[in-house]
């Protein structure tokens, strides 16, 4: 039996304030609740160093956005992965769709940060997902399990015994529509399948989360599906009640 995982990507949003009034009303709730659900939160860079203050102690756990491949070096305004592990994070997100379509990440750039987030003793969370075009196309499992071939040719199937993969369909990403249950669970499949054909054992274990226009009102839905362990969820991770909430959805 796989455990549940939601993690809240914050993006480009809050502010010292925000972020402590907002991680304060997730800590309050998290005590209280009933079910097993483990929780992260990815804050942006500048707020992970307040973000680890205020959770010290707490089962939930942070994670970072994105992170630079190389240990170090001449390229300015990037993040690198050993920085990050120095600040004790538990995940890191590698190959968000706004990375890949906005700053054109390429399948072996999230290759490479993939391997240096784990280098670090940190758990990636690989992105994967196709465009409204693609899915238009019918081709949207071959889109995605060619991002996620990427990562296995780079890193081979062990390393997924220390990673987690979401699948966020572009077309569902802050459009307010949801990939339907079925339409998750196709994909969320294929992916464990393409697992499976190269270590049974790690497919069974690998978490799988969904990320699209999650909120309380789908999630009950989404998350019963079999392949969906839990889910990334964006605009709705930033109200405390509706994270909660969602969150409760996933037992
Ligand atoms: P929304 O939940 O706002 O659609 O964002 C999903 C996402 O991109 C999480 O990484």
């Amino acid at each position: 039996m796989r455990p549940s995982l939601i993690i809240g990507n914050w993006k480009m949003h809050g502010s010292l304030d925000s972020v402590r009034q907002l991680l304060t009303a997730i800590l309050a709730q998290s005590e209280s609740m009933a079910s097993s659900t483990r929780i992260g939160v990815c804050p942006s860079f500048v707020h992970l160093p307040l973000a680890r203050e205020i959770l010290s102690g707490s089962s939930v756990s942070l994670g970072a956005q994105n992170a630079h491949a190389e240990e170090q070096g001449a390229y300015t305004g990037e993040v690198a992965a050993g920085m990050l592990a120095e600040m004790g994070l538990d995940y890191v997100l590698v190959g968000h769709s706004e990375r890949r379509q906005l700053f054109a990440e390429s399948d072996a750039e999230v290759a490479a940060k993939f391997l240096a987030v784990q280098k670090h003793g940190m758990q990636p969370v690989l992105c994967l997902g196709e465009s409204l075009a693609e899915r238009e196309k019918g081709i949207s499992s071959e889109v995605v399990l060619g991002q996620l071939n990427a990562v296995i040719e780079a890193a081979g199937i062990e390393a997924f015994a220390r990673a987690v993969i979401a699948y966020e369909p572009v077309w569902a990403i802050g459009t307010g529509k949801t990939a339907s249950p079925e339409q998750a669970q196709e994909i969320h499949a294929a992916i464990r399948q393409r697992l499976a054909e190269k270590d049974a054992e790690i497919a069974a274990n690998t978490l799988l989360l969904y990320g699209g226009s999650v909120k309380s009102g789908n999630a009950v839905e989404l998350f019963s599906q079999a392949d969906i362990d839990g889910g990334l969820v964006g605009g709705a991770s930033l109200a405390a009640d509706e994270f909660i909430a969602i969150c409760n959805s996933a037992d």
